[in-house]
């Protein structure tokens, strides 16, 4: 495999040295590209995009060409997990994703197995190796998975939830059938995200969209448990390098301390919580990704610049240890060049932050 030419990010993710701070964003191949949507227009739908390598390599790689990121993450979705175990996802244009087959009783989980990752879930495999050969080491490729929870989530609500009423109440009335599901869905998860990192996956993110609706002691119990499991059963190095993780529980800002001590390398923080207090709080433990707010997108690049300044500044001095991202996915319908000016803000307004 070719020698890496910028490993900033992960460096900073195992607390090395870096000259400035590493940035990605979360969804940045998406639709708020029009190449994206271009070659989403041509592929017919969204599935077909991620099932078809060579698409999704493209995809990957999209906006590496606009903008001068320090990381790419494999295009991809995390519900290609429930699809594989035979639960058919589908995207309703407006509403989102749908599963045909909903997951409801003990009967439904207990026909659930592990899927086979060079079969069903080969294209992702695919679309990794693929992505590795293309990107040429100009920057570390990011593998992804969600967490159980989450998963669990749209597996029984069916797709998208304001209220989460089918999981919550099946979480509440039978405590045992969900840890069945959550259980099945770990066991997935180690085996999807080892054969990521077999396949050329440099460092791995477990977003945990939903997790931050569930209680204290339920967060413990239904979804942080699960994802320290997961920690616990991923290779943690690949072709002489440790592979970092970086866990991610939006609405997790009371928890940090608790995500903390999962052995993560690295705390996503969303933009609810305050990047310096974090630090003071859990940072000479973790590196810390965040945290600015994808709406700041929308106001003018000199206020996105200004912003870039204030959560660097946030964070503060030290040589490493941040991770600069969004606090949650970007927006389809923020300006691009926005973009550029919050990439090329973050290098050049941290390097002083290094030295
Ligand atoms: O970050 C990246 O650039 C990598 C690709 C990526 C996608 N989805 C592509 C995508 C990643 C990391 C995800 C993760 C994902 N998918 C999450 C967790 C992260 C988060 O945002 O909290 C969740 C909850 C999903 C489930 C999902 N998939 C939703 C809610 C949607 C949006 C539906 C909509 O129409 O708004 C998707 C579809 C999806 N996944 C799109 C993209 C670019 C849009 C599909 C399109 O082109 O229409």
């Amino acid at each position: 495999m070719s020698e890496l030419k910028n490993d900033r990010y992960l460096r900073a993710l195992l607390g090395q040295p870096v000259d400035q701070t590493p940035v990605w964003v979360m969804r940045q191949a998406g639709r708020y590209l029009p190449e994206y949507r271009e070659i989403r227009e041509k592929a017919g739908d969204f599935m077909t995009l991620c099932s078809t390598p060579d698409l999704a390599c493209e995809v990957t790689l999209q906006p590496l060409h606009r903008y001068d990121l320090d990381a790419a993450i494999i295009f991809s979705d995390i519900l290609t997990i429930p699809d594989a175990m035979g639960l058919g996802l589908h995207f309703v244009p407006g509403e989102g994703p749908k599963f045909k087959n909903i997951i409801r009783s003990a009967a439904d989980i207990a026909k659930l197995g592990v899927p086979d990752m060079e079969d069903n879930l080969r294209y992702v495999m695919d679309a990794i190796r693929i992505t590795r050969r293309e990107i040429n080491g100009k920057v570390p490729l990011i593998g992804f998975s969600g967490s159980p929870w989450t998963l669990a989530c749209y597996m029984v609500e069916g797709g998208p939830s304001k209220d989460f009423a089918k999981v919550k109440g099946m979480m509440f009335d039978a405590p045992l059938q969900m840890h069945a599901l959550l259980d099945i869905l770990a066991k997935s998860v180690i085996a999807y995200l080892n054969a990521q990192i077999a396949a050329g996956a440099q460092s791995i993110m477990l977003f945990d969209t939903w997790g931050g609706t569930l209680g204290q002691s339920n967060y413990q119990q239904f979804s942080l448990s699960y994802m320290q499991q997961i920690l616990a059963g991923l290779t943690r190095e690949n072709d002489g390098r440790v592979v970092p993780v970086t866990l991610f529980t939006k609405g997790g800002g009371q928890w940090l301390e608790m995500m903390a001590d999962t052995g993560a390398d690295a705390v996503g923080l969303d933009w609810t919580t305050d990047i310096g207090s974090a630090r003071q709080r859990i940072g000479d433990k973790v590196t810390l990704q965040g945290n600015m707010d994808p709406c700041v997108l929308y106001a003018s690049p000199d206020r996105v610049e200004q912003e870039v300044a204030n959560v660097l500044a946030g964070f503060g001095e030290g040589k490493t240890g941040h991770v600069f991202n969004l606090g949650h996915g970007i927006h389809p319908t923020i300006a691009p060049e926005n973009m550029t000016r919050l990439v090329d803000s973050v290098h050049r307004l941290s390097e002083r932050y290094h030295k």
